[in-house]
């Protein structure tokens, strides 16, 4: 028997729970969220899809944690979202504190689950979850990085007219405007990229992608859901197969890339272990340099919030 449960039966949780039972790999999913009768009812329809759609997957929903017991992955969405004006650390003292205790309602009923935080601000509240759960920081491992690859990688495609199933991209650093796109490891079907397109017109997909996030709030008045709901699925089903997929994502670093004991993004081997290997690229002087300076932005929120009461020392 699997299970995957995901907290938070909002935009981003619900296109997520629905990505998940569409897949067919889990005998359940799970979806919790504090307004019950939502949940409930989101997973009710979600039931109802299975016949037209032809899955199997078992989804209920509500606001009672026994519902959880026994969840291999937990994702974290619950949390508000930013509207226009605000950055992702404006909401932090808020997501902070439903963080916290929705690590604590899981752990009562499923002892080590692997959990994928998504609520922002990512890093900040990633460090949140591992401090309040207590689990091995292979098992606590945040999901940004793939919505950010995903929006690079659709950028390119849309610029050189290619299948963005062929793009393939490599970023680190935090989730927020000083992300580090990497081009050197960006390839069009093992083409590098800065062979099929000119130097500005690169410089400024990245630059779309670093404010990508902001650019849905100010066309939605709220943040986006289906690509990040996706995205955290995709890295639940590469630890739920073990396949070993390579992605970025927000870990706890222990010496990587002369970063210690902070989350922030790099890329990743995920498994049925949760994190099986951070792997340690070759960067260069200025690439290091743009991940300490993204990594700093992190820190700071990081260490400030160690002193936020509702993230346990
Ligand atoms: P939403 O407002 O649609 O859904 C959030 C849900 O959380 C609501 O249904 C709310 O009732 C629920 N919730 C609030 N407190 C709760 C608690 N204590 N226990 C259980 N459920 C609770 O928001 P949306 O768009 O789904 O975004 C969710 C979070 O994900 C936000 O913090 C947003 O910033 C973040 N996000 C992160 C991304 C990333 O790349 N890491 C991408 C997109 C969103
Ligand atoms: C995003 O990048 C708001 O973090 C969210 O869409």
């Amino acid at each position: 028997m699997s299970k995957i449960t995901v907290v938070g039966a909002g935009n981003v949780g619900a296109t997520c729970a629905n990505v998940l039972a569409h897949e067919d790999i889990v005998n359940e999913v799970v979806l919790i969220d504090i307004q019950g009768n939502m949940a409930k009812g989101k997973a009710l329809d979600m039931w109802q899809q299975a016949p037209v759609d032809g899955y199997s997957t078992r989804v209920a929903g509500g606001d009672d944690y026994a519902l959880t017991a026994g969840s291999d992955i937990v994702i974290i969405t619950a949390g508000i979202p930013r509207k226009p004006g605000m950055s992702r650390d404006d909401l932090i003292s808020t997501n902070a504190k439903i963080v916290v205790s929705v690590t604590q309602n899981i752990l009562k009923y499923t002892k080590n689950p692997i959990i994928i935080v998504v609520s922002n601000p990512l890093d900040v509240m990633t460090y949140a979850v591992w401090k309040a759960s207590g689990l091995s920081d292979k098992r606590v491992i945040g999901m940004a990085g793939v919505l950010d690859t995903a929006r690079y990688r659709a950028f390119l495609a849309e610029e050189l007219d290619v299948s963005p199933k062929d793009i393939q991209a490599m970023l680190m650093g935090g989730h927020g405007d000083t992300m580090v796109p990497l081009p050197r490891y960006t390839t069009v079907s093992g083409i590098p990229v800065t062979e099929m397109i000119r130097k500005d017109r690169l410089d400024a997909i990245i630059e779309r992608t670093k404010v990508g996030g902001g650019e849905l709030v100010n066309l939605m008045g709220t943040s986006a859901w289906y690509a990040p709901g996706a995205a955290a699925a995709q890295m639940a089903i590469s630890i739920l197969k073990d396949e070993k997929r390579i992605y970025p994502c927000c870990v706890r670093m222990n010496g990587q890339y002369k970063l210690k004991d902070i989350f922030v993004g790099a890329p990743v081997k995920l498994g049925k272990k949760g994190v099986q290997e951070i792997i340690k690229l070759r960067l260069k002087k200025d690439e290091l340099e743009l991940l300490h300076k993204s990594a700093a932005a992190r820190v700071s929120g990081q260490i400030k919030h160690q002193s936020c009461p509702d993230i346990p020392a």
